[in-house]
């Protein structure tokens, strides 16, 4: 056997082997860590955000309260994709809240937003940081947040046109996700992102509101890293009796 075909041997065999070790790393390892970690349902993530009264619980509340004609549309809207038909309780509770979760999901990953978005903030480059709000939502990604529904397929993302969404909840309020998301310019001047009109109508005074699949995409923006947010540290409600 020549010199050069022991090489090529060997390195093939090491080939092999590495392939076989990144292939443990990228499906087997993961498995691991998340076997004992039971996956939640969209009713599950909807059902936990009101018993701990989270932000996007709030949000979602507030949406109702801004945008009343809009939430009986998104309420009668039949999701082409989980097939969940009319809502008869038209108010914010558990169905309607996991129903715009669901929606909202769908018409991300339909945009492709995860083109130009990820959802994992990694443990390097200070990403703390860079996503999220310092000391209020801004934690490193950890394996139980992705074991749900709503993480199927995986929006973790390879691309970072926009920032990293995953600590978003909190960022910014409802107003300007409406602003922007209708025409981003608007918010952030320079901005590549395009504008979602079709997610927005007017109402009666003329006046730009999100139609039945943007308050699900509203409510499903604010939702990401909600579970997440505490208030600043010193932070407490002030009372009118001291
Ligand atoms: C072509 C790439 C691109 C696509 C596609 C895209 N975005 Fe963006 N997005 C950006 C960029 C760049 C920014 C930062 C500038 C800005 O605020 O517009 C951004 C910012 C954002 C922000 C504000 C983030 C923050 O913390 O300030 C949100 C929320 C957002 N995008 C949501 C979405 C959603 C939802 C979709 C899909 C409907 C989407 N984006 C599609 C590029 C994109």
């Amino acid at each position: 056997m020549g010199k050069m075909e022991r090489f090529s041997f060997v390195a093939l065999v090491a080939g092999i082997i590495f392939f076989l070790f990144a292939d443990f790393i990228s499906w087997a390892l993961p498995m691991f860590v998340l076997k004992d970690i039971p996956k939640k349902s969209v009713n599950d993530l909807a059902a936990e955000a009101i018993a701990k009264n989270t932000s996007a619980w709030s949000d979602f509340n507030k949406i109702y309260r801004f945008y009343p004609e809009q939430f009986k549309k998104f309420c009668e809207y039949e999701d082409m994709y989980s097939g969940a038909k009319k809502v008869e309780d038209c108010v914010p509770n558990e169905k309607t809240f996991a129903k715009a979760l669901k929606i909202g999901h769908r018409w991300y990953v339909a945009e492709g937003c995860w083109n130009c978005h990820s959802q994992m903030v990694r443990p390097v480059s200070n990403e703390t940081l860079r996503f999220g709000i310092p000391g209020v939502s801004n934690t490193v990604s950890y394996p139980s947040e992705y074991q749900n529904e709503l993480q199927a397929p995986v929006l973790w993302g390879t691309k970072r046109i926009g920032q990293d969404l995953i600590r978003e909840a909190a960022v910014h309020n409802i107003g300007w996700h409406v602003a922007h998301l209708y025409n981003p310019q608007s918010t952030s001047p320079g901005s590549v992102m395009p504008g979602y009109p079709w997610y927005f109508e007017k109402d009666k005074n003329g006046n730009i509101v999100p139609n039945a699949r943007g308050i699900g995409l509203l409510t499903y923006i604010m939702w990401l890293g909600s579970w997440e947010v505490k208030p600043p540290e010193g932070f407490r409600i002030e009372t009118a009796e001291k």
